[in-house]
């Protein structure tokens, strides 16, 4: 049986996960605001040192995965910008740069990070933010996005999104992970009714965008269905998963981006064994 952190564990889908994995035996250090087993705040730099350093001490240096499911939604109000991107970037990639020793010790570790199908159905958003992100450059990200006023919230949320799902694709392929045994991927819910969804349904404005929001299938997905999906991804059928983005969302991201993804490969940025297949 392994040993697994799980941010968000006390809410939604994080909970879910957490108690999926101790239900199959596992051990599992959670991590939250609240009712956790590591009591920390991931908005604040210190606050996310504090959560890595005792995670590490309580796991003895050794985890066989994690889910990065703490987040917060797209709160009205321009202030929230920078706590958005705080909890739903760095909240993620921060936490995962401390803990990479502790996975490639266990040599087969998974890693989860709960992305968003906002990452590929919401207009509109910056992606000089998500490159500022992606920089590490969070007062420049805040910068770009508070200019949009009120939809600066919606905006930040898809940002932060985006740029925490490219970060697990160019890391995931990289000698410190997958060559360290590392799989990291990301899951991409669309809408769940967690308590940060019931968030949403109780502001009317909020309500109505949620409410017409496109979902071939209909209705809302089920945290628990989501934990199972998890839970398959940390497991050894995910050995060969690896930087992938995995959609559940009953059919949104395909509604609006059905021929955007796959996509071939734009000739002139063929990679340099294509060019060598070619030549020969
Ligand atoms: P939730 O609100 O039920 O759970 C989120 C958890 O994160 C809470 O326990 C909360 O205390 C924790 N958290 C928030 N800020 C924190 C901080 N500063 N430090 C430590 N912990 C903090 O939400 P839900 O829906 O389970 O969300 C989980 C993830 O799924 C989030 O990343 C969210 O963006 C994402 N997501 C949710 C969707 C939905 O419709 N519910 C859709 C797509 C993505």
């Amino acid at each position: 049986m392994g040993t697994y952190v799980v941010t968000g564990s006390a809410s939604g889908m994080g909970c879910a996960a957490a108690e999926r994995l101790r239900a199959d035996g596992h051990r599992v250090i959670g991590v939250d605001l609240r009712d956790a087993e590591v009591i920390a705040d991931l908005s604040t730099v210190n606050g996310r040192i504090e959560a890595a350093v005792a995670v590490l001490e309580l796991a003895g240096g050794r985890l066989d995965g994690a889910v990065l499911a703490a987040g917060v939604g797209p709160l009205p109000g321009r202030d929230n910008v920078k706590l958005i991107l705080s909890v739903n970037y760095f909240g993620v990639v921060e936490l995962l740069q401390k803990w990479q020793s502790a996975f490639a010790t266990a040599g087969n570790a998974k890693v989860v990070v709960v992305g968003s199908n906002s990452s590929t159905t919401m207009p509109m958003v910056p992606l000089r933010a998500v490159r500022a992100l992606l920089r590490d450059d969070l007062d420049g990200a805040v910068k770009t996005l508070r200019r949009y006023r009120v939809v600066a919230p919606s905006l930040t949320y898809g940002a932060s999104k985006i740029a925490v799902s490219r970060w697990i694709r160019r890391n995931a392929v990289l000698p410190d992970w997958a060559g360290a045994g590392i799989r990291l991927n990301v899951i991409a819910p669309g809408a769940i009714r967690t308590p940060l969804l019931e968030k949403q349904l109780a502001s009317p404005r909020e309500a109505k965008a949620v409410q017409s929001f496109p979902v071939p299938v209909g209705g809302f997905g089920d945290p628990e269905h989501l934990a199972e999906w998890m839970v398959f991804m940390l497991s050894e059928a995910a050995d060969f998963l690896c930087g992938s983005v995995i959609f559940v969302d009953g059919g949104s991201d395909a509604y609006f981006r059905a021929d955007d993804w796959p996509r071939r490969v734009p000739t002139l940025r063929l990679p340099a064994y294509a060019w060598k297949f070619l030549r020969r």
